[in-house]
C-alpha cells in the first residue's frame, strides 16, 4: 500500500482558514499536540493543565485586569456609557474599557466609518477579519455590498454613519454572546444618541433584536417603522437584511429593495430640525 503523502503547508492553511482560523493569538506557535502526549504521561492522579494558561497574549491585547464578571461589566458599562460628551469622548472610553473579553482577542476597536453629521445610521452586528485589520466597520465582502446598498438610494459614507453593535471581532467570526452583547449595548446606544441620526438602520436580525429590542427574526421585523427612543428623542428606525445574509442569499435582495426604497421616502420626508 502506498503511504499517503504529508499535506503540504498550502493545504494545511487552507484547513485552518476554512477551520475559522484566521488569525495568530501569539507570536510562537504551541504544539498541542506535544502537549496532550505530555500530559498523557503524567500519572491519572495529576490535575491536566488548562490548556490557554500556556499560551501569553500578545503584549499590545493584555488587558490592564481581568475582564470583571457579565453582571459587574454590563453595569459599568452603563454607568460610563452616557457619559461621554462627544463621539471623540465615547472612543477614548470604549479604548479604555476593559469589561469586554473580546477586547483581548481584536487586533484594534473598530469605532464607526461615515459622517457623524449623517442624517441616516446603520448598525451592524460585529467586526469581521477585514474590518479587525484595518479598525473600520463593514470593509470587507459585506461592506461592499452594503456600499452597493447605500448607493442604489443615493448614499455613501460621506451621507451615511456606520457602527457596529460590538466594537472587537469576535475571534474567529463567532457569534458574540449574549453577555457580550449586553456589555457593548450601552455605548452604541450613547453612540446612536450622540450621532443623532434622523433614521436608524438596523442590519439583521442581532443588531434589530439588541438595538430594537425585539424578539422576531428578521423575516418579521424587516421593512417595519419601529419608534426608537434615542434619550433625546424619537426616531424612525428599520431593520432590514445583512448584507452578509444577502451575499449567501440573494433572493432576499428584492425585500431589501423595498426596504431601502422606503428608507428613502423617509430620508426625503424627515426634515433636519
Ligand atoms: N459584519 C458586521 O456586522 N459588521 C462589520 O463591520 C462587518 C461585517
Amino acid at each position: 500500500m502506498t503511504p499517503e503523502r504529508a499535506p503540504i503547508a498550502r493545504e494545511l492553511l487552507a484547513f485552518y482558514l476554512e477551520a475559522g482560523v484566521d488569525c495568530a493569538l501569539s507570536d510562537e506557535p504551541v504544539n498541542w499536540l506535544a502537549e496532550d502526549l505530555a500530559a498523557a504521561e503524567q500519572p491519572a492522579a495529576k490535575p491536566v493543565q488548562f490548556r490557554t494558561a500556556n499560551v501569553a497574549p500578545p503584549p499590545q491585547r493584555i488587558l490592564a485586569e481581568p475582564a470583571p464578571p457579565p453582571d459587574a461589566a454590563i453595569a459599568s458599562a452603563r454607568e460610563i456609557a452616557p457619559t461621554a460628551a462627544s463621539l471623540q469622548d465615547l472612543r477614548t472610553l470604549l479604548e479604555g474599557f476593559d469589561g469586554c473579553a473580546l477586547k483581548a482577542t481584536a487586533t484594534r476597536l473598530v469605532f464607526a466609518d461615515g459622517n457623524p453629521q449623517a442624517r441616516i445610521m446603520f448598525v451592524g452586528e460585529a467586526p469581521g477579519r477585514d474590518e479587525d485589520l484595518e479598525g473600520l466597520p463593514f470593509v470587507g465582502r459585506s461592506g461592499k455590498l452594503l456600499d452597493l446598498m447605500m448607493a442604489s438610494i443615493g448614499l455613501d459614507r460621506t451621507s451615511a454613519y456606520i457602527a457596529n453593535i460590538i466594537p472587537w471581532r469576535p475571534p474567529g467570526n463567532r457569534d458574540p454572546s449574549p453577555q457580550e452583547t449586553q456589555i457593548c449595548l450601552p455605548f452604541i446606544r450613547r453612540q446612536i444618541e450622540l450621532v443623532d441620526p434622523d433614521i436608524l438602520v438596523c442590519l439583521g436580525k442581532p443588531s434589530s433584536q439588541a438595538v430594537l429590542d425585539v424578539k422576531d427574526g428578521i423575516m418579521k421585523t424587516r421593512g417595519k417603522w419601529i419608534e426608537y427612543t434615542t434619550g433625546t428623542r424619537k426616531i424612525r428606525a428599520m431593520a432590514t437584511f445583512h448584507p452578509a445574509y444577502l451575499l449567501r442569499q440573494p433572493i432576499y435582495k428584492r425585500l431589501t429593495w423595498q426596504d431601502l426604497r422606503a428608507i428613502k421616502r423617509a430620508l426625503g420626508a424627515a426634515k433636519p430640525d
